[in-house]
C-alpha cells in the first residue's frame, strides 16, 4: 500500500516520466500499474508499468518500501529481522542494475534499514537514505497549526531521531513567523502549548492509524513524493531525513533524522540544529536505541 500510494502521489504530481513497479506479487503489481495508467489523460504524460529490478535499470531514484508492516501493538523495531531478510535479499540485484540511482529507504525501521543498506551497498552517505522522521515532522506541523490557528506550512519545528517511539520534538527551535510558541501563545491570548500531549500525539499517530484501518500509507505517500520534489528539482530543501550521522552531538557511527539538505545529489549536509541540553540527551538516547537494534540485525 506504501507503494502503490507512493505511485500514485508522484504520478499526480506530474514530476516523473516513467515510474516502474516491482512486487513480489507481479500481478499485482500489474493491476497497480493498469489502475494507475487508466488516469493518463488527466496527468502529464508518464510510462507507468509493472517491471522487474533490471527495468529500473539506471533510475534517478529507487524508492524501497518492500516489507512486512506492523501489527496492531507492534513497534517499527519488531520489524527488524523480516525486513532486513528482504533487503539483503534485493538490494544486490538492484544495486547490479542501478549502481548510481539515489536509494530512498522507506521500509521499517527506516534508520536501521538505512543503516544496512549503506554497509551492503558500500554506496557513500548522499546516494543512500532514508525518508526518516519527514511524516513525524508534518505531524508535529499539523498539531502545531491546529494550535496555533495558522497555515501548517507556516509553523517552523522539526522532529529528529529515530523514526519511532524514542523520536524527540525539538520544541526550543519551533517557531511560527519567527517567533517562539510561547510568544506567540502570549501575542494571541491562547494556553500555552501543552508539550507533552502533543509530542505524544506525534509520537503515537502511526499506532492510533494501525489500530483503526491496519496501515498507513496515505500521509507516507507524500512525504515520498515531497524528497523526490527535492531531488529531482534539485531544490536545496531542508528536510529530516534519515542518514549517516557521525560525530555530531557525540553520536558516531549511527542511521538518524536530523535536518539535512536534500538536492540533485541527494542528502548533502547534515545540520546540527542548535539542541537545548535536554533535546541532545533524549536524541543521544535514540541513538542508543538505534545502535542496538542495528548490532540485533547484525550489523
Ligand atoms: C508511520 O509512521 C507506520 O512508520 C509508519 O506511519
Amino acid at each position: 500500500m506504501v507503494g502503490a500510494s507512493t505511485a500514485f502521489a508522484i504520478m499526480a504530481s506530474g514530476l516523473a516520466s516513467d515510474l516502474v513497479l516491482v512486487d513480489i506479487n507481479k500481478e499485482k503489481a500489474e493491476g497497480e500499474a493498469m489502475d494507475l495508467g487508466d488516469a493518463a489523460a488527466f496527468i502529464k504524460p508518464i510510462n507507468v508499468y509493472a517491471g522487474t529490478f533490471e527495468d529500473c535499470k539506471d533510475s534517478n531514484i529507487i524508492i524501497f518500501t518492500a516489507g512486512a508492516n506492523q501489527k496492531p501493538g507492534e513497534t517499527r523495531l519488531d520489524l527488524v529481522q523480516k525486513n532486513v531478510a528482504i533487503l539483503k535479499e534485493s538490494l544486490p540485484q538492484l544495486l547490479k542494475y542501478s549502481p548510481d540511482s539515489i536509494y530512498l529507504m522507506v521500509s521499517n525501521p527506516i534508520d536501521v534499514l538505512t543503516y544496512v543498506s549503506l554497509k551492503i551497498s558500500g554506496l557513500p552517505t548522499n546516494q543512500v537514505f532514508g525518508s526518516g522522521t519527514v511524516l513525524d515532522t508534518s505531524r508535529f506541523k499539523a498539531e502545531l497549526s491546529e494550535y496555533c490557528g495558522v497555515d501548517p506550512r507556516n509553523v517552523h519545528a522539526y522532529i529528529v531521531g529515530e523514526h519511532g517511539d524514542s523520536e524527540v520534538a525539538l520544541w526550543s527551535t519551533a517557531n511560527v513567523a519567527g517567533m517562539g510558541l510561547e510568544k506567540f501563545s502570549e501575542l494571541k491570548g491562547i494556553e500555552p502549548v501543552d508539550r507533552q500531549e502533543i509530542a505524544k500525539r506525534v509520537r503515537t499517530a502511526a499506532y492510533e492509524i494501525i489500530r483503526r484501518k491496519g496501515a498507513t500509507y496515505y500521509a507516507i505517500a507524500l512525504s515520498i513524493k515531497r524528497i523526490c520534489e527535492a531531488i529531482l528539482r534539485d531544490e536545496n530543501s531542508i528536510l529530516t531525513v534519515s542518514g549517516l550521522v557521525n560525530d555530531i552531538y557525540g553520536i558516531k557511527d549511527c542511521c538518524l533524522s536530523l535536518p539535512c539538505i536534500v538536492n540533485g545529489s541527494g542528502r548533502n549536509k547534515v545540520l546540527a540544529i542548535p539542541m537545548s541540553v535536554e533535546e541532545e540527551d533524549a536524541l543521544r538516547n535514540s541513538a542508543q536505541v538505534l545502535k542496538q537494534a542495528i548490532q540485533q540485525a547484525g550489523f
